[in-house]
């Protein structure tokens, strides 16, 4: 019997328009009193701009236009579609999920619609149980999604953070095929680390309790990132019985270009073999993986029959990679 698969039939993203440089953040940050530089940010994360989306823009929103290119790309019509899976941290509301409210944007009703909660690694979370779902028989056709808003959680009085992250999404069209496809994925969690990157805050009574802002030990999340990121490229690269020399891309989450050319560098690739938007986009947590494969297959840099390795640590800690035949 020949073994069912996965494959990426289209990707998609979208960001929002406003697009804020360093130096248009710096001085709005200046008038409050708060210090930072072009200079720095880039020197320190590789990123010289980020789009902020208007308040009336939900992750959905982002969503569903990144998923309408997706299948644009693909040829697939939203009818078609037989599971939506959203990774996002920035959800439009408490519940019902993000997913339930994209898929109504898109006209579709009736197939299962869920959010993925992995933070930064979320879109490879969502990657994977699609992957499998698809694998066993439960779906044929998935839109997978990353999107997020952000700014929405970002203390603009705190720079050691707020500088780093940006709104936007990106989608797939995973779709059983007969060959490959996804050839491995790899995911991981160690709860233990969930205060070193965080947004503690709840809503409970009416009321937002504790910090609703992003809280990050930024020097401990760069030592650990560095660290899992290279197991978890070893380890997918291990269950598919590949080596680093099969590897044509490299997409990693985007949080800061030297994590980024620290990975490549443990896999020993060139840096002309890793994808980069986080110069554009800054991090983009659930969006930034799927926004940086769109980017590439766009550009033409990624092509049809390439082999990539996607990859990605977020909060929790949680972390994982995706080998796949584009
Ligand atoms: N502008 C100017 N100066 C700043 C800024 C800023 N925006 N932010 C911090 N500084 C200052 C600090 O106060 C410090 O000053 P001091 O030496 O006088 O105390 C100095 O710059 C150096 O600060 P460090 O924290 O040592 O800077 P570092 O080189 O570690 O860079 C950074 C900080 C960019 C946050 C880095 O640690 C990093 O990228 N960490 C990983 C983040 C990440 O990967 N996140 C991924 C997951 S995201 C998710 O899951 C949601």
């Amino acid at each position: 019997m020949t073994r069912r698969y996965s494959r990426i039939a289209g990707t998609g993203s979208f960001l929002p328009p406003r697009r804020v440089t360093n130096a248009e953040l710096a001085a709005d940050l200046a008038r409050c009193g708060i210090e930072t530089s072009d200079e720095w940010i880039v020197e320190r994360t590789g990123i010289r701009a980020r789009h902020f989306a208007d308040p009336d823009v939900a992750s959905s929103d982002l969503g569903a236009e990144a998923a309408r290119r997706a299948l644009a790309a693909a040829g697939v019509q939203p009818g078609e579609i037989d599971l939506i899976i959203v990774a996002t941290s920035t959800p439009d509301v408490v519940f019902p999920s993000t997913a339930a409210i994209l898929q109504h944007k898109l006209g579709i009703a009736g197939c299962p619609a869920f959010d993925v909660q992995a933070v930064c690694s979320g879109f490879i979370h969502a990657l994977a149980v699609a992957d499998a779902m698809i694998q066993s028989g439960a779906a044929s056709k998935s839109l997978v999604v990353g999107a997020e808003v952000f700014s929405r959680i970002l203390d603009f009085s705190d720079r050691t953070t707020c500088v780093l992250f940006g709104d936007g999404a990106g989608a797939v069209i995973l779709e059983a095929s007969g060959w490959p496809g996804i050839l491995a994925t790899d995911l991981h969690a160690d709860g233990g680390l969930v205060n070193i990157l965080c947004v503690p805050g709840n809503v409970a009574g009416g009321r937002v309790l504790g910090d609703p802002f992003v809280r990050m030990e930024g020097q401990l999340v760069f030592k650990h990132a560095i660290t899992v990121l290279g197991e978890t490229a070893r380890a997918v690269l291990a269950k598919a019985g590949k080596t680093e020399a099969d590897i044509d891309w490299l997409v990693p989450h985007q949080a800061n270009i030297r994590i980024m050319l620290g990975s490549a560098k443990k896999l020993h690739l060139p840096p002309e073999k890793m994808i980069v938007t986080v110069d554009q986009h800054g991090n983009t947590s659930a969006a930034s993986v799927p926004l940086a494969l769109d980017s590439g297959v766009r550009a033409g840099q990624i092509k049809r029959g390439q082999t990539l390795l996607l990859e990605a640590v977020g909060g929790g800690l949680t972390w994982g990679a995706v080998l796949a035949v584009f």
